[in-house]
């Protein structure tokens, strides 16, 4: 993994302070009782369970893990400097299991991703720790209504920077310009997932003032939560590949656009990017393009597969498809945000697109995204009624189209994605024939 300047900068920054705060905790330390080494070694187990068997969020392009509950209880009952221990013993024990049992041949490249993840936590916890500390309150006794605050701000150190942290490093790795941005979308995302976590936490520490057993006791409600999520997360998983399948072997029927949909969803992803769009709009880019064409199901081969021109009444069949796309995703939670990008992705920016006929920004930006990057994968793409167009008339046709068929922005974003420097509109004169329909 080659990282730019800044990133590199960033993550020896963060392994430094971490160090630093591992090597102060463990002068710190001391183990009051017998119960207090139990509950440190059930923690780091525990925790490195919930590490290895964490919940990949893919629409999200995001894991959770329920060791966040772990770490923050392990703050509050053990204190900062076993809690910065806690954390450092169970995110590198974890870390280097799971790149152990990974595929890849090069464990060597794996040595960054490691200190980034270990080093945000510790240093995430430290701060967390910080806020107890300086209230002088360590270990939290859960008894007023100042000690409920104190947790929920040291939850809330945690959630901000963890966040910052993780969207901070792909921010300088990806030139990603919305920082602030994505971080705000993340917050709003992930606040459920982590109150509850944080919830979690309060209760294993409220537990442990009865005695270590109770804490034991309420593991299991804990790891159901955790098996329940995952399951969830799962069946959504599940039905987003399926119908990605159905959508790869609508490709299939049509040769020539056996792998079209992943080729327009890996430029719609890049355009969002290039356009400084959130995570998670990007992701819904790359959701919503990937089944845009599903619709084409209902197309008859003797439309779909026409060689020649197609007639008034075949074209009217043909135009149907982006309805029936919507109407088949939009019961799926998933794609319940993307259905209106699915819906219009044949609209057009001067309004003569299909089915709705709508004009500039009442065409949903997703659907403009995916518009210009499955006219762009068309022009490039031999067809059964022309060869594919080189590069430079493709350039040409983009540049004449910006502006009647493609909002002016998005064919900006998209020529720079291609490699067109500065995309000014040509004179009237050069401009082509408007784009064949795709
Ligand atoms: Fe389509």
């Amino acid at each position: 993994m080659r990282l730019p300047y800044r990133a590199g900068f960033f993550v020896v920054l963060l392994v430094l302070l971490a160090l630093a705060s591992v090597v102060f905790a463990a002068t710190r330390s001391s183990f009051a009782s017998a119960d207090t080494v139990i509950l440190f070694v059930v923690f780091v187990i525990l925790a490195l369970l919930a590490e290895i068997y964490a919940t990949w969020v893919p629409a999200y392009n995001w894991e959770i893990s329920s060791s966040i509950a772990i770490y923050l209880a392990g703050l509050f009952i053990l204190g900062p400097s076993l809690g910065v221990l806690l954390v450092f013993a169970a995110s590198l024990l974890s870390e280097l299991f799971l790149r152990w049992n990974s595929d890849e041949s090069d464990r060597t490249s794996s040595i960054i991703p490691i200190a980034f993840n270990v080093s945000q936590l510790v240093v995430t916890v430290t701060a967390a720790g910080f806020l107890l500390q300086a209230l002088h309150k360590q270990p939290l006794q859960l008894i007023g209504l100042s000690d409920f605050l104190l947790a929920i701000a040291s939850f809330g150190v945690y959630f901000i920077l963890n966040l910052s942290f993780v969207i901070g490093i792909v921010a300088l790795t990806e030139k990603r310009k919305s920082f602030l941005h994505t971080l705000a979308e993340s917050i709003r995302q992930f606040f459920v997932q982590y109150l509850v976590l944080c919830v979690s936490a309060l209760l294993l520490t409220a537990l442990y003032s009865l005695s270590l057993w109770h804490v034991l006791l309420a593991l299991f409600p804990l790891t159901l939560v955790h098996v329940s999520f995952r399951g969830y997360v799962r069946l959504q998983t599940e039905a987003r590949k399926t119908f990605e399948q159905i959508s790869r072997l609508l490709d299939e029927r049509d040769h020539y656009t056996a792998v079209h949909s992943q080729q327009v969803a890996e430029l719609a992803v890049e355009i969002a990017m290039e356009m400084g769009l959130s995570q998670r709009e990007i992701e819904k880019a790359d959701i919503a393009a990937r089944v845009h064409d599903i619709g084409k199901v209902a197309i008859p081969d003797s439309i779909l597969l026409k060689p020649g021109p197609l007639s008034e009444e075949e074209w009217a069949i043909m135009k149907r498809h982006p309805v029936i796309s919507a109407e088949l995703i939009e019961g799926l939670e998933i794609y319940g945000p993307v259905v209106d990008a699915v819906l219009h992705e044949h609209e057009r920016w001067d309004g003569s697109g299909y089915p709705d006929g709508l004009k500039g920004e009442e065409i949903p930006l997703l659907a403009r995204i995916i518009a210009a990057a499955d006219i762009y994968n068309a022009l490039t793409t031999d067809r059964p009624y022309r060869k594919a167009f080189s590069a430079e008339k493709t350039v040409a046709i983009l540049e004449g189209i910006r502006g009647t068929d493609l909002d002016p922005q998005v064919a900006d974003a998209l020529l720079r994605v291609i490699g067109v420097a500065s995309a000014e509109a040509p004179a009237l004169e050069e401009i082509p024939s408007p784009a064949p329909e795709v």
